[in-house]
C-alpha cells in the first residue's frame, strides 16, 4: 500500500514544509529491508527493526510504516481486539453504551488495537503521530472493510496520554489511572 504525499498534506495541523515530499505509506513484508528508525523509546526501535516480521508472519500484527527510500519516519502496528466491559466501571461503559443503539448493546464491542506507534525523534510535533492514527481510523471505515470494527484502541504509555487525549481517544476507565500505561479508545463512528 502506497500513499502519495498529496494524499498526506490534507490532514490539518501537518507541518508539511519539513516533512520529505517523497514519504509514503508502507505495509510491511517479510522480504522487506526496513530504513533505520530512531525514535526516542527504545523498545519500539527493536520493535520495528527486529521483531515487526515475526509478528506479521505469526498473523498476530500488521505493521504500517511512513518511509522515505533512506529512513523510517513512524510507524504503527495493528491487532485485532475487542473493547470488553469492565465489571467495576459501569459509568465508562454506560458512555460507550449511549452511542450505540438500545438492541445492539453488547459486553463487547469488535475493535482494532494500537500495539505500537511511534514517530522517530527528529519528526515529532510535525503532525505525523496525529497523521497515522488518521490513518489507521481511514482504514477501518472505507467500504473495502471486511469485518465490522468500532472501536480503535491502545494500551497508551503515560507520557503519550496528552497525545492521545488531543486525537480524541477517551479513557476505558478510571482503575488504570496509576498505572504506567492507560487503556484508550477511539469511536470510529465519530469520524
Ligand atoms: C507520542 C508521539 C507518537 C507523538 O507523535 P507526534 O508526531 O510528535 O505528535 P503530533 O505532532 O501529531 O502531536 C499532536 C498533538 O499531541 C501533542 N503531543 C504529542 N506528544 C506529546 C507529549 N509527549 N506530551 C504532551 N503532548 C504531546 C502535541 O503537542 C500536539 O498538539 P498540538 O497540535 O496542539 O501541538 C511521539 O512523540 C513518539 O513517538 N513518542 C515516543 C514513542 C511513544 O510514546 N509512543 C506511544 C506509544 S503508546
Amino acid at each position: 500500500m502506497v500513499k502519495k504525499h498529496s494524499d498526506i498534506s490534507h490532514a490539518m495541523s501537518i507541518k508539511v514544509s519539513s516533512i520529505p515530499a517523497n514519504i509514503r505509506l508502507v505495509r510491511l513484508e517479510e522480504d522487506m529491508i526496513t530504513p533505520p528508525f530512531e525514535s526516542e523509546d527504545e523498545d519500539l526501535n527493536n520493535f520495528l527493526l527486529n521483531d515487526a516480521k515475526n509478528y506479521l508472519k505469526s498473523l498476530l500484527a500488521i505493521t504500517y510504516m511512513y518511509q522515505t527510500d533512506d529512513e523510517t519516519i513512524a510507524y504503527f502496528s495493528l491487532s485485532n481486539d475487542s473493547l470488553i466491559k469492565n465489571e467495576g466501571e459501569k459509568p465508562g461503559w454506560n458512555k460507550i453504551n449511549r452511542a450505540i443503539p438500545n438492541d445492539k448493546r453488547r459486553r463487547s464491542y469488535p475493535a482494532v488495537k494500537i500495539g505500537r506507534l511511534a514517530v522517530a525523534k527528529k519528526y515529532t510535533g510535525m503532525g505525523i503521530g496525529s497523521l497515522m492514527l488518521l490513518t489507521g481510523q481511514n482504514m477501518y471505515i472505507n467500504e473495502q472493510q471486511r469485518a465490522g470494527c468500532r472501536f480503535l484502541m491502545v494500551d497508551a504509555y503515560r507520557d503519550a496520554l496528552p497525545f492521545y487525549q488531543k486525537n480524541d481517544f477517551k479513557f476505558l476507565t478510571e482503575q488504570d489511572v496509576n498505572d504506567d500505561t492507560r487503556i484508550m479508545y477511539f469511536d470510529l463512528k465519530a469520524v
